[in-house]
């Protein structure tokens, strides 16, 4: 038996009103989440306590459930005010924010009733471990199909090419793989993708291919800020070699170098300055949005 205390620093969550923790947590067998996939989820991160970038993470949420006609039963202040419980529950300088929404419990059919009941949850957790040492060297990938369904802009929790694809880039021995849809680049497994490409900032459109990341979006501004050429657009498999820089970007990853391709070297073998310059941007950018107003929506 685990002690309390060690339940607790695993992390602490709300579940449909009630709290709790990720290890004794339960959801019935029959909910949609578990039978079919059919739900929703975000992370968020908190730095010093306060969360990045909230108000961005709670309005894809509810893109995402808009997406698949799932109604949200609380407000966006609903969700601050129980992550700020939550923070005052786990006291942390660095944790992650999870939110995962699911259609309800029902007897297993595909067709589902109007007047379901979503289950909720919402948790705070230790971050994700990245290995320092890989942002210091760069990391390698793989590039392997996408073989996802068409709506890779809502965040489901329906991740089960994302994780074969993980699987196939550790059983390689890289950190990740680059997913690729007829010829195109889309993302990695659990980030989007930049390219520093003749000296422009490039990365692929923002359209069903992809999530529209929150750090993605937030390392667009800082680099059209400081005034690098900037393009959204489609990014053929090709030009991943031919990159000066390649680099990942997501809520756990901040900025990661891609040092490694498949067989190919990229750029000089080492992370590149636009990579190093915009995570250092990215990082003045988290301490100055870290501040109590940003868990408010309004
Ligand atoms: N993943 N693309 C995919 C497929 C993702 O799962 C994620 C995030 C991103 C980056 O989005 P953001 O910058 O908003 O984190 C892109 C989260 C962190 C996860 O699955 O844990």
């Amino acid at each position: 038996m685990e002690s309390e205390a060690t339940q607790t620093a695993k992390g602490v969550l709300w579940i449909n009103g009630e709290l709790g923790d990720f290890q004794t947590a339960q959801v019935s067998l029959e909910d949609r989440g578990f039978q079919f996939g059919d739900g929703i989820y975000e992370v968020a991160r908190v730095y010093q306590g306060v969360p990045f970038m909230f108000a961005e993470h709670i309005a894809r949420l509810f893109r995402s459930a808009a997406g698949i006609e799932l109604a949200i039963p609380i407000s966006g202040d609903k969700f601050s005010s129980i992550a700020r419980e939550l923070l005052n529950r786990f006291p942390s300088n660095g944790a992650e924010i999870y939110i995962q929404i699911t259609r309800g419990i029902a007897p297993r059919n595909l067709l589902w009733a109007e007047d379901l009941q979503p289950t909720i949850i919402i948790g705070v957790r230790p971050l994700r471990f990245v290995p320092p040492a890989l942002r210091e060297t760069g990391c390698s990938a793989i590039t392997l199909p996408d073989e996802r369904w068409a709506r890779c802009d809502l965040k489901t929790i329906c991740l089960l090419p994302n994780a074969l694809a993980k699987k196939r880039a550790a059983r390689a021995g890289v950190f990740d793989a680059l997913m690729i849809r007829d010829n195109l680049l889309t993302e990695g497994t659990a980030s989007n993708v930049f390219l520093f490409l003749n000296q422009t900032l490039v990365t692929p459109a923002a359209d069903n291919r992809i999530l529209h990341g929150v750090t993605r979006g937030v390392v667009l501004k800082l680099a059209r800020e400081r005034g690098y050429r900037v393009v959204e657009r489609e990014v053929k498999r090709e030009e991943l070699y031919e990159a000066q820089e390649v680099f990942l970007t997501s809520t756990s990853l901040e900025l990661m170098p891609v040092v490694k391709i498949n067989e190919h070297t990229v750029g000089t073998g080492a992370p590149g300055d636009a990579q190093r310059e915009l995570l250092s941007a990215f990082r003045c950018f988290v301490r100055e949005h870290t501040t109590q107003r940003d868990l408010e929506l309004s």
